[in-house]
């Protein structure tokens, strides 16, 4: 077992129409359910650490952590840097043992993006590092990366290819009408098929990485909302469409809304089913099954990825 890169699983993903699940992890028990997830499905996986969750849990907390994880379940792990927005923090994880990040230069122009994305590149893959960089701009708002919704741009086709070409960059974040957050529609779920297809025929090797990807599944909507959440006309992307899209080239699909929701629904429940309860380990111990629950169902019934490893 060992921390590893991507480039073996994705061009499996991009041979065999499967994603790889890139899961955000904050804590021991959000590792924990995802790890005994993909153990159980002989799955690939992905575990991801924002600046926001670097921040949370320290980061020295997050790499034992998922090195823990690893010899605890004997799996082999990609610990990815998500939404690296400076040299400086690409340059901090790959220095602390990631094996992958991200620099996400999608806010600069053209030509910015691809000079930061290229220091990065020419930083990391010395050290045995992969690289994913952004190009197209999501709605919403990615860390500290805050984008207008209305100035929100999708990946242009013919940028792509020269952006990877320039940059040799390792894997590429496309915008085709995915968000971050619980709201990513206000109208019906629509993604840009079309411009997906085309940027796969122009890069065909390159493997493509969909931000944004959870469903909000309306049932832990409801049950938050039952116990006493609110949290109204959330909406997310059809798994349907996640499926899909793992045919034309997407071959990391990164998952946090989801984890999240199924997490506070259980321990919701929990708590207001228990009121004379508080021991930590109790509500805790929901959430870790919440997530493992969670994530089997991502990458059995979404991402295609069972017994891909
Ligand atoms: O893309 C954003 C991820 O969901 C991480 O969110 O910055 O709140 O940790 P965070
Ligand atoms: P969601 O908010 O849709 O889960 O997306 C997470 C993500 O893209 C992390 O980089
Ligand atoms: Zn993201």
């Amino acid at each position: 077992m060992a921390l590893i890169t991507t480039t073996d699983i994705f061009k499996k993903a991009l041979n065999e129409d499967f994603a790889v699940g890139a899961f955000n992890v904050n804590n021991m028990e959000i590792i924990q359910g995802i790890v005994d997830a993909a153990k159980k499905q002989n799955a690939p996986l992905i575990l991801q650490v924002s600046a926001g969750a670097r921040k949370y849990a320290k980061p020295a907390y997050l790499v034992k952590l998922v090195e823990a994880a690893m010899e605890d379940t004997g799996l082999d792990i990609t610990l990815h840097l998500d939404h690296g927005e400076s040299f400086e923090i690409c340059k901090e994880c790959i220095d602390s043992g990631f094996t992958s990040v991200m620099i996400d230069g999608s806010k600069y122009p053209f030509e910015e993006n691809i000079a930061l994305t290229k220091k990065v590149v020419d930083y990391a893959h010395p050290r045995g590092v992969v690289v994913e960089a952004e190009l197209g701009k999501l709605a919403g708002v990615e860390d500290n990366i805050k984008v207008d919704a209305k100035a929100a741009t999708y990946t242009d086709p013919q940028e792509a290819k020269e952006f990877v070409e320039r940059t040799g960059v390792d894997s590429l974040a496309i915008a085709i009408g995915t968000s971050h957050g619980a709201y990513k529609f206000s109208g019906e779920p629509s993604l840009d098929f079309e411009r997906l297809k085309e940027i796969h025929k122009l890069i065909p090797n390159t493997p493509l990485v969909l931000h944004g990807s959870s469903t909000v599944l309306p049932e832990f909507v409801d049950k938050c909302n039952e116990y006493g959440g609110k949290i109204p006309g959330a909406k997310g992307v059809p798994e349907e469409m996640i499926r899909e899209a793992t045919k034309y080239g997407i071959c990391k699909v990164n998952i946090d809304t989801d984890l999240r929701l199924a997490m506070t629904a259980e321990v919701r429940k929990y708590l207001v089913e228990n009121p004379s309860e508080f021991d930590p380990r109790k509500y805790l111990g929901v959430a870790r099954t919440a997530i493992e629950d969670m994530v089997s169902h991502k990458i059995k019934n979404v991402l295609n990825a069972s017994d891909k490893k």
